[in-house]
């Protein structure tokens, strides 16, 4: 595992970026594993940045991101889907065939998981994951205990999380969905490069136990620790129970 510990969260998202846009450049039709929430805002403006001032090109990258809301659908404000277009593809040359999110409206939802399995296959498999940690210690919504050989599928959120993610509807824990889809450990794990990233003193605690705990299904991000290519980035603050 390769640590970076960069002095500002600014640097750090920086640094994310760069690592993306430098495989997007060096590989002729790389396949992206993409995240949400607030760590990730700084990455994406980042890229979208390079996209503007240095004319870094989307037209050739797949994206799958790792999870979704279920009963969201991807016009919903709330969705993953909506907070990708808002950050991302709409200010990028993406490809809109190109881009995959797990539909969390689909009406069969194990369907929609096994379709998801079989498009990341199809594509050639993820070059490169891009991680944030939730405060159970999830990398997607995998809540603890995710088996290590987890398979996008659907799961139900730990009320921690729903607290955690509450700002994004509104401030209230109880608008959060119950359940999301998410790729499992196991989908995480096959993508040939993991990129996590942490910012704050809030990720701290779990940050250390997720590095230096040990390694098994009660803390998801431990199993990262088990793939030969992964990255950790992390500010001060996040690195600080280290
Ligand atoms: C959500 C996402 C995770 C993400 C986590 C961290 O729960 N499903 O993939 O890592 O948020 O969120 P934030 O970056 O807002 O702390």
């Amino acid at each position: 595992m390769r640590l970076l510990i960069m002095p500002d969260p600014h640097s750090a998202t920086r640094f994310a970026a760069n690592e993306i846009a430098s495989l997007m450049i060096e590989r002729p039709n790389p396949v992206l594993g993409l995240a949400t929430g607030r760590t990730m805002e700084g990455v994406y403006r980042d890229l979208c940045g390079m996209h503007r001032e240095e004319g870094l090109d989307f037209s050739t990258t797949t994206s799958f991101n790792l999870d979704e809301y279920v009963g969201l659908s991807a016009a919903d404000p709330c969705s993953y889907h909506h907070y990708m277009n808002a950050l991302l593809f709409s200010h990028v040359n993406s490809r809109p065939d190109a881009i995959h999110l797990p539909a969390g409206d689909a009406p069969d939802l194990d369907a929609e998981c096994i379709a998801y399995e079989e498009s990341i296959r199809a594509s050639g498999g993820i070059d490169l994951q891009l991680l944030g940690i939730g405060d159970t210690g999830h990398i997607g919504f995998n809540e603890p205990p995710s088996p290590f050989d987890s398979r996008t599928r659907c799961v139900t959120l730990n009320q921690k999380t729903r607290i955690q993610n509450a700002a994004m509807f509104g401030g209230n824990p109880d608008a959060v969905p119950t359940r999301a889809l998410t790729m499992g450990v196991g989908t995480i794990l096959e993508a040939r490069q993991l990129l996590l990233l942490a910012l704050g003193q809030s990720k701290a605690a779990i940050i250390a136990k997720a590095l230096e705990g040990p390694v098994g299904p009660q803390v998801s991000a431990s199993a990262i620790r088990l793939h030969t290519q992964c990255t950790v980035i992390l500010d001060e603050e996040s690195a600080s129970a280290l």
